[in-house]
């Protein structure tokens, strides 16, 4: 059983009539209930792979099995459905609705499941991310951090399975940053979600139980299978 399962996974872009390959036949499967790292320098393609395994984008060669559930055999919609269902984000840029509260923003996810008692539920989380008293003031009324707090109420509002955060601190001095991966990682362990942290920040990754490096679109090092090969030893 895998909650994410990466197959020869190559995508190449074409822009202005030139093409420019970004991953280069990326494979990795991932258990449920863990946390990885995914690390690598800026232009890795890092964000692209995410993208991938979320359905957001789709790849020119290879299969992603979400919840051993193949992708490209999706349409959108059924997509959407499947992320909706299982699979919560964070970005290093937010991605908060600017036209909504943060109460609101928590709710979105949940409306979309339909669930009864949206409001109350999403204020529980915004309690949990000390926000409590912060649920009527719009993304630009809060400073990054508590901006990026909100996005954590969001994305584990909907239960996921499995929770894609993309450099969640980018955009944080060091203080906020640790504030906010505590929370990250307590939420996670709270509700047994798979954690896969894209970061270039080795000491974020560190305390990931797995740390797949990617460069240059393949990756370079998995600590797993450095971990078997002692065992082997
Ligand atoms: N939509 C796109 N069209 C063309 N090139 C892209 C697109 N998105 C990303 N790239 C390129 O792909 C490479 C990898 O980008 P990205 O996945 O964002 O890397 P990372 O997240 O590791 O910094 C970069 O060279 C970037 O410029
Ligand atoms: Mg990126």
């Amino acid at each position: 059983m895998s909650i994410l399962r990466v197959e020869d996974l190559t995508k190449t872009y074409s822009s202005g009539g030139r093409e420019l390959t970004v991953l280069h036949g990326v494979n990795f499967t991932l258990e449920p209930g863990d946390t990885f790292a995914i690390v690598g320098p800026s232009g890795s393609g890092k964000t692209t792979l995410l993208g991938l395994c979320a359905g957001l984008d789709r790849a020119s060669s290879g299969s992603v099995y979400l919840n051993d559930v193949r992708l490209d055999t999706l349409n959108e919609d059924q997509r959407a459905a499947l992320r909706n269902q299982h699979v919560g984000f964070i970005f290093q840029n937010f991605q908060l609705l600017p036209t909504l509260t943060a109460l609101e923003n928590v709710m979105v996810p949940l409306e979309l499941r339909g669930e009864k008692g949206a409001a109350k539920s999403a204020q529980a989380l915004l309690e949990r991310v000390g926000l409590g008293q912060r649920g009527h003031h719009y993304p630009s009324q809060l400073s990054g951090g508590e901006q990026q707090r909100v996005s954590l109420a969001r994305a584990f509002s909907n239960r996921p399975k499995l929770l894609f955060a993309d450099e969640p601190t980018g955009n944080l001095d060091a203080d906020t940053s640790a504030t906010v991966v505590d929370l990250l990682f307590e939420l996670n362990r709270e509700a047994g979600t798979t954690l896969v942290l894209v970061t270039h920040d080795m000491e974020l990754a560190s305390r990931t139980q797995r740390i797949i490096r990617i460069k240059g679109g393949t990756v370079v090092s998995d600590t797993k299978e450095r971990k078997n090969e002692r065992v082997n030893e």
